[in-house]
């Protein structure tokens, strides 16, 4: 299988064509080259890079038995997880569509309803999702590699209660699934006592990368998508990305413009897409971004937009406002399913010139119009061009933003595989709440509050 991805870099105002981002070159390539021989910083959570190639096929078989036997069970799958531990299977799942999947009837849709849990604390969803699943038979898919994160553990608490208390202690335990780590934790310690069935996110692979190992794979094939071919488009994705040159490699490319334009002054990055159902890969986008990159007083700001839709919202700050943003498009060139648009004899709201298009291609001008505006308006734009969206596409975007992340880190000197910062406000939260072994922090936090 060939790699189906483009990167034009002739829209950005020649701040990060090929010719201006050539003296990054040796360096992104140095860095691949520490990716690939797992040699540079943090390069024990690099476990990711090979697992196109070398997922365990045991683990692989025994996902989709899983997803069948889940299936045959229930109406309903619920993920409970947090950040990297359900921003992949939601993006997946999104992105492959149809976009109001739970409402359809299981006729017209594959594989189960998806609900999502346990990567909120609020009391208002919790209430809502329990009206929702009400009459429903439902599985769990309980997914935390440290297994020790409140928000899921939390949630998974409340819906262990709710499945003994509706299936019966040994009919709860038949549709509980823990995805954790293969050793400790909390929830490693829970699944082993109550018996449920286990899938490993390896050690050497962080959450925001854990998208093609179960915690992302169980999810996408109880909603029916073959994972058999997402996996096929990353390994597609891996075999070129990760040895070709740079002349031949968008993801060096992609990860030497990024850092082109942030040294620039363009130090807010702006992932757009043109289809709704993009926004969740956007929000796991921002993820392995923001926590990848976001440290040492460094990182390019991820954040994303949805045009032409956000276009009525965010459209005038991104043509006139402060001028530190690029954009980086995700181009479909073929939608799933198109719309023509109808000619009206009476022609009051005067669109009849756009009578016989498709929706899609309206879509597309849309796209033409707005690069053009936003380069007038000083905004740099790469474009990132897909054929279609697929399981393989998207087995192979998820690789190569992935690789362009590790790359660009690299290249912005920082190690892409650590997270130091997220322990902040958790430490912060457990002291006042009281939890044992706080006190000291909770007595500093009270004074501060004060
Ligand atoms: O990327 C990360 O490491 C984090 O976003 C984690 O995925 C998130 O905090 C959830 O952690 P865990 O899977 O340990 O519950």
């Amino acid at each position: 299988m060939k790699t189906n991805l483009s990167l034009d870099l002739s829209k950005t105002l020649g701040m990060a064509n090929l010719e201006a981002i050539r003296p990054f070159a040796p360096f992104a390539e140095e860095a691949l080259r520490a990716v690939r021989e797992k040699s540079g910083l943090g390069n024990d959570y690099l476990g990711w890079v090979d697992l196109p190639e070398a997922y365990d096929a045991t683990e692989f078989r025994r996902i989709g038995e899983a997803a069948a036997r889940i299936q045959a069970m229930a109406d309903a799958l619920v993920v409970i997880g947090i950040g990297g531990s359900y921003l992949g299977s939601r993006s997946a799942i999104d992105l492959l569509g149809p976009a109001f999947r739970n409402e359809l009837s299981s006729s017209k849709r594959s594989g189960v309803r998806i609900y999502y849990l346990g990567h909120t604390m609020s009391a208002d969803y919790v209430s809502d999702f329990l009206d929702v699943i009400e009459g429903q038979d439902i599985c769990v898919n309980v997914i935390s590699k440290s297994g020790t994160t409140t928000e899921p553990a939390v949630a998974f608490r409340m819906m262990k209660a709710y499945l003994e208390e509706k299936y019966g202690k040994e009919g709860a335990c038949e549709r509980i699934f823990a995805t954790t780590d293969a050793d400790k934790g909390a929830l490693k310690g829970l699944a082993q006592k109550e018996g449920y069935e286990q899938f490993v996110v390896p050690s050497d692979v962080g959450g925001r990368y854990s998208v093609l190992t179960a915690v992302g794979l169980l999810p996408m094939a109880c909603a029916g998508i073959p994972i058999d071919q997402v996996m096929a488009g990353a390994k597609a994705a891996r075999a070129h990305y990760l040895s070709a040159p740079f002349a031949e490699n968008p993801v060096l490319q992609y990860a030497c413009a990024r850092n082109a334009l942030a040294r620039s002054g363009k130090e807010v990055e702006l992932l757009v897409s043109y289809e709704l159902r993009f926004q969740y890969f956007q929000e796991w986008w921002k993820q392995l971004y923001g926590e990848s990159e976001g440290k040492d007083g460094r990182g390019i700001f991820p954040a994303s937009v949805i045009f032409s839709t956000d276009l009525h919202s965010m459209g005038q700050y991104i043509q006139d406002g402060r001028r530190m943003l690029f954009e980086t498009v995700l181009r479909v060139q073929k939608p799933q399913r198109d719309v023509k648009i109808l000619k009206d004899p009476a022609n009051l709201d005067g669109l009849n010139f756009l009578a016989e298009k498709s929706l899609h291609e309206v879509n597309d001008y849309a796209f033409q119009g707005t690069v053009i505006a936003h380069n007038d308006g000083g905004v740099p734009n790469l474009i990132l061009q897909l054929p279609q969206i697929t399981p393989e596409g998207y087995g192979e975007l998820v690789y190569f933003f992935e690789l362009a992340c590790a790359v660009s880190g690299y290249l912005l000197g920082v190690n892409p595989f650590n997270q130091p910062g997220v322990e902040a406000y958790k430490k912060n939260m457990f002291a006042l709440l009281g939890k044992p072994g706080y006190e000291e922090l909770a007595q500093r936090l009270k004074e501060k509050l004060n």
